[in-house]
């Protein structure tokens, strides 16, 4: 059995992401595709466990680096629990987010350096790099405008319109970058248009 093909999404928040993960699941349910849905951080039991400490608001005094570190250790743990057994299954894996929110959040957003982050990631980076990475083209500015502000609970989305603004320039920089991986949509279209630029950009690059 061949091996399945890895797609990951990735943009800032409130790009639209999890309305396009929707229509996706539907899409590929109606198609016959045999597939799984996953995000990070998060997608089993530990990773899930390191997700509600990464995310939960009273965790403001966590440093740049063990945050690093914990999103580097929920990935290890979530390809091991549900990335490989998909894909060695021969299953389309469809995650959202992964190493390339590592790079935007914190090298660009952070300040860490990339250097750090490869590092750290080096097993997804060497074994486990997506087929194809859609980015939901989408500013932190149009985003929140629309999202009208930020969650107060969620520790990230605190972080301030700066962070988020170099977050975003760090994905911009991630595409041009790797033209052949990533899939770069407009996210000021409607979510169908959205959902219809990225499958024909992804059959074309023979992800489905
Ligand atoms: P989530 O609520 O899932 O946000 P979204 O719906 O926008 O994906 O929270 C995930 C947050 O974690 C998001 O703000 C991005 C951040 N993140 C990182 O900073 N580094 C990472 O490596 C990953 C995977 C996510």
């Amino acid at each position: 059995m061949s091996r399945g093909k890895f797609i990951t999404f990735e943009g800032c928040d409130g790009c639209g992401k999890s309305t396009q993960l929707k229509t996706w699941s539907e899409y590929l349910t109606a198609q016959g595709i045999e597939h799984i849905f996953t995000r990070e951080p998060g997608g089993g039991k530990i990773s899930e466990a390191i997700r509600e400490i990464l995310l939960n608001g009273k965790n403001m005094e966590m440093t740049d680096e063990c945050e690093a570190l914990l999103y580097a250790a929920a990935r290890a743990q979530h390809l091991a629990d549900r990335v490989e057994p998909a894909l060695s299954a021969g299953k389309l894996v469809i995650c959202d987010r992964y190493v390339d929110s590592s790079f935007a959040y914190q090298a660009y957003g952070r300040g860490l350096s990339k250097e750090f982050v490869a590092k750290i990631n080096a097993f997804a980076l060497e074994n486990y790099l997506p087929d194809a990475t859609v980015f939901i083209d989408l500013t932190p500015e149009e985003a929140f405008a629309r999202k009208h502000g930020a969650d107060e609970n969620d520790r990230l989305e605190k972080a301030g319109m700066a962070f988020h603004r170099r977050v975003y320039e760090g994905f911009d920089a991630l595409a041009k970058a790797e033209p052949e991986r990533f899939v770069r949509v407009n996210g000021k279209n409607t979510p169908q248009g959205i959902f219809e630029e990225t499958l024909a950009k992804l059959q074309e690059k023979n992800c489905l």
